[in-house]
């Protein structure tokens, strides 16, 4: 069979340091006079919203902050932003932070358009048409929601991350400021740094567009891997390897911190157009239970499922190996593969990410559950290079356990 695909992008992305001056002029252009910025306290204090304010004020828009952000937001912390902005009425939405806010801002955007409440988007195709106009500005290096396609809550009730899946979730426009990222504390940088490599790896990975199984009669947003794709994970793969350590260790170090901004974007437009796979399966129901940040629980089962995937990703894992700086002349496939899960778990070792289930809390029984929720997560374990069962997930969990 021969590939077909398409790809989805951010409407317009504007990169750079000093790209938020911009903010005005994209006001201007989407004619926006009421703008609705969804944030939180942490980003107050670190004065970031006060470095938006001026640019959106030339443009002459009205502003509302919600500040009431939180990470890992659940669906009901949702609710409280949306009513806000039912009393509002913007006529654009601004999410300001890290993947939380931005999401929480997706939701808002959606809900404002097509009323509902959240949890009627949750899954893939449910929102019928365009959102509010919205605006995204990542203040960290990670999710690439920015120019992705979803938005993540946390069930509180079945302790499982959901998603919304979209295209309309698609911001109108992604402004990728690397200034704004520069007081990420540490864990931060890490924890969403190791998402981003999580993203670029799930995604070059992926099983192939050609052999993509998606069942008659069935319509997905994730697309299986691709050559465009591939151009955006690899670079995003080698701009990880050469700047993540370095973000973590000096904050300051803006050639890092702009580095890293550019990875999460390109892994972002990578992972939403072909998908994650049995790391992020895995990560819902672990995140769910621990609350562990996304990118902790990623960081953490990265290697156990990049070691069951590579017998099917060989050839890839060597180059992701190459990618991540590491000496692989003289190597056969399988050692230079093997050579990639080594870096990984080097680097994870290195910015302290946890290396271990039990070091968040994870007990032993829980495992199976856990591998249950997992299993029946469609969308994202059909993306997985390497067939998957229960039995599998479990094997992986355990090994990680
Ligand atoms: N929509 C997507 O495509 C997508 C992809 C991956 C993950 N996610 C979701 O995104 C969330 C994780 O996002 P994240 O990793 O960006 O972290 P986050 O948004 O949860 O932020 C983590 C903490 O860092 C703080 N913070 C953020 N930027 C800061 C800055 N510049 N200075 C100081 N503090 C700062 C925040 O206030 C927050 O307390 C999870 O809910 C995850 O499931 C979404
Ligand atoms: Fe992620």
């Amino acid at each position: 069979m021969r590939e077909t695909w398409t790809f989805h992008s951010a409407g317009q992305i504007i990169f750079g340091c000093n790209a938020a001056l911009q903010l005005g002029e994209v006001a201007k252009q989407l004619n926006a006079k009421r703008v609705f910025v969804i944030t939180d306290s942490i980003l107050v204090k670190a004065r970031l919203v006060d470095r938006i304010r001026g640019p959106l004020a030339e443009s002459g828009a009205a502003l509302d902050v919600f500040d009431g952000g939180e990470a890992e937001p659940s669906l009901r912390a949702a609710e409280a932003c949306i009513s806000r902005g039912r009393r509002f009425q913007p006529d654009a939405v601004l999410g300001l932070g890290g993947g939380s806010n931005m999401d929480l801002a997706k939701i808002t955007a959606t809900v404002l358009a097509h009323g509902g409440a959240p949890k009627d988007y949750v899954g893939e195709f449910k929102i019928p048409g365009p959102i509010r106009p919205l605006i995204c500005l990542p203040t960290t290096a990670g999710t690439g929601s920015e120019v992705s396609a979803a938005s993540v809550f946390t069930d509180t009730d079945n302790q499982i991350k959901v998603g919304i899946l979209s295209n309309y979730l698609r911001p109108r426009v992604a402004v990728v400021d690397p200034l704004l990222t520069v007081s990420c504390p540490p864990k931060v940088t890490a924890d969403s740094g190791i998402d981003a490599l999580t993203h670029a790896i799930e995604a070059y990975t992926a099983v192939d567009n050609a052999d993509f199984p998606i069942p008659p009669g069935e319509k997905t947003l994730y697309q299986g891997r691709h050559p465009l794709a591939d151009a955006l994970a690899t670079r995003a793969i080698s701009l990880i390897g050469a700047n993540l350590r370095r973000a973590v260790k000096n904050g300051n170090d803006l050639e890092a911190r702009e580095g890293m901004a550019l990875a999460a974007m390109l892994a972002g437009l990578a992972f939403s157009n072909v998908g994650v796979a049995a790391v992020h399966a895995l990560e819902y129901p672990v995140g769910g239970a621990t609350h562990c940040s996304h990118g902790a629980g990623n960081g953490l089962l990265l290697p156990f499922v990049m070691r069951f995937n590579l017998p099917a990703r060989r050839a890839e894992f060597a180059a992701i190996a190459r990618l991540l700086g590491e000496d692989v002349t003289g190597l056969d496939d399988q050692a230079a593969a093997e050579r990639a899960i080594h870096a990984v778990e080097q680097l994870r070792a290195d910015i302290g990410i946890p290396l271990r289930l039990r070091d968040l809390g994870v007990r032993q029984e829980q495992v199976r559950l856990y591998a249950e929720k997992a299993i029946t997560i469609k969308r994202i374990m059909r993306v997985n290079p390497r067939p998957v069962t229960v039995e599998n997930l479990e094997g992986i969990l355990n090994a990680a356990f």
